[in-house]
């Protein structure tokens, strides 16, 4: 069944529907949560490993092996930081983003609805995305990007996978509202985290994060916000398991934004439940541009009932915390993703993070997707021969 978390509307799950007729609210799928864990043990470690928990059918799964990420233990930082830290690497999927997890889902969907054509819009990883996933499942794809606020990277995914890429003259917002009234008249499938299905995928971040600590939920899960599916996603994972008594608590969500776009931020500060969107977003981690997040009461939810939080940093903060997860553990991240990072290192400061809290950030894309920024991070290498004794002199010298 599909639900209108507002309002309590139910709908069939085949409907083709993206909001609620009677509200205008985000929808969700409610799924029969009656399976023992020891299902999900000694399967091979990919998402579909919890397949009894995700609402499509088995013969029309579309995947490339997704889900199974690595997850962390990140002592040095962790312990500057005097916290338990763990750190999920969602970098590690197919086309290097989570949101392979929401696709694999979604394009399933697709087949059993039988559509054509899908699209979405995109800061680019939904796009390189949904580009590998349509071509997987031979359908049209079509994708709306905000014109040069697409990371290098994920462009050449989209086009490279055979993706119809059209350049919106506008900001991620625009282009998301375009291709919803394109989806609303038919023209294709809608597969933007409004989509419910892709949720569905998303939330196994969760249920990983709980297997991966051995059936017990950490305390704390941070992660970046932009158009506020992730962190919804993760929660619903995270009850669903809790509700089917596989762990006996549950994680406080902490949701952060960048200092330029943060309504969702904005919002919790007031204790609000709407959000006043942002004109014109801005960041360096242009994952997260968003001024308009489309599952902004899910994600208030999500934060409000996890006694949860949310932060905002600065493309500094973001672009040293990016550096500092590199340079000190080894895991290289897109700026977004940093953004958990450069989160939990500003909440430890002021208090928010406790002591020896077991937090687990969630770092979304892989550190290849906007190749452009990493570089500009770093100084230009030395040119010299091949020349044994200057090399000597350079490796001495440092
Ligand atoms: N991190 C990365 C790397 C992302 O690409 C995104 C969203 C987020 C975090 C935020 O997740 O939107 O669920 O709150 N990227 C979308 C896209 C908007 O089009 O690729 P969210």
């Amino acid at each position: 069944m599909i639900r209108c978390v507002s309002c309590g509307e139910k709908y069939n799950n085949d409907e083709i529907i993206y909001t609620c007729g009677n509200c205008g609210s985000v929808l969700e799928l409610v799924n029969d949560l009656n399976i023992p864990k020891e299902t999900f043990e000694n399967r091979k470690d990919t998402l579909w490993k919890y397949k009894e928990l995700i609402p499509v059918r088995e013969d029309k799964i579309v995947t490339i092996g997704e889900g199974g990420t690595p997850f962390c233990k990140c002592d040095k930082l962790g312990d500057e930081l005097d916290i338990d830290l763990y750190v999920k690497v969602e970098g590690s999927n197919p086309t290097g983003s989570f949101k392979d997890r929401g696709m694999t889902v979604g394009m399933t969907k697709a087949m059993e609805l039988g559509v054509d054509t899908v699209g979405c819009a995109s800061t680019g990883n939904t796009s390189a995305s949904l580009a590998a996933y349509a071509a997987r499942a031979g359908l049209r794809c079509v994708v709306f990007l905000p014109s040069g606020k697409v990371a290098l990277g994920k462009l050449a995914q989209a086009m490279f996978h055979g993706a119809e890429v059209i350049s919106i003259n506008g900001n991620f917002d625009e282009a998301l509202e375009a291709m919803t009234s394109l989806a609303l008249e038919k023209y294709l499938y809608l597969l933007n985290s409004i989509n419910p299905y892709r949720l569905e995928g998303q939330k196994t971040i969760g249920y990983e994060i709980v297997q991966d600590l051995g059936w017990s939920s950490p305390d704390r899960i941070i992660l970046p916000v932009g158009n506020a599916g992730n962190i919804s996603a993760i929660w619903k994972g995270i009850s669903e398991f809790y509700e089917m008594g596989y762990m006996d608590s549950k994680a406080m969500m902490t949701g952060i934004q960048a200092e330029g776009a943060c309504p969702i931020t904005k919002a919790f500060r007031k204790k609000a439940m709407d959000i006043v969107p942002f004109e014109n977003p801005e960041t360096v981690a242009t994952a997260i541009r968003i001024g308009s997040p489309v599952s902004y009461t899910k994600a208030l939810n999500a934060i409000y009932d996890s006694n949860g939080y949310s932060e905002t940093v600065s493309d500094d903060e973001i672009l040293a915390a990016q550096k500092l997860l590199a340079q000190k553990e080894g895991i290289g991240v897109e700026p977004a993703s940093a953004a958990s990072i450069a989160g939990l290192m500003k909440l430890r400061e002021e208090g928010i993070v406790d002591k020896g809290e077991q937090v687990v950030c969630v770092v979304t894309g892989h550190v290849l997707k906007d190749p452009n920024t990493a570089i500009e991070a770093c100084t230009e290498p030395v040119e010299v021969d091949a020349n044994i004794k200057k090399l000597k002199e350079l490796l001495l010298n440092k």
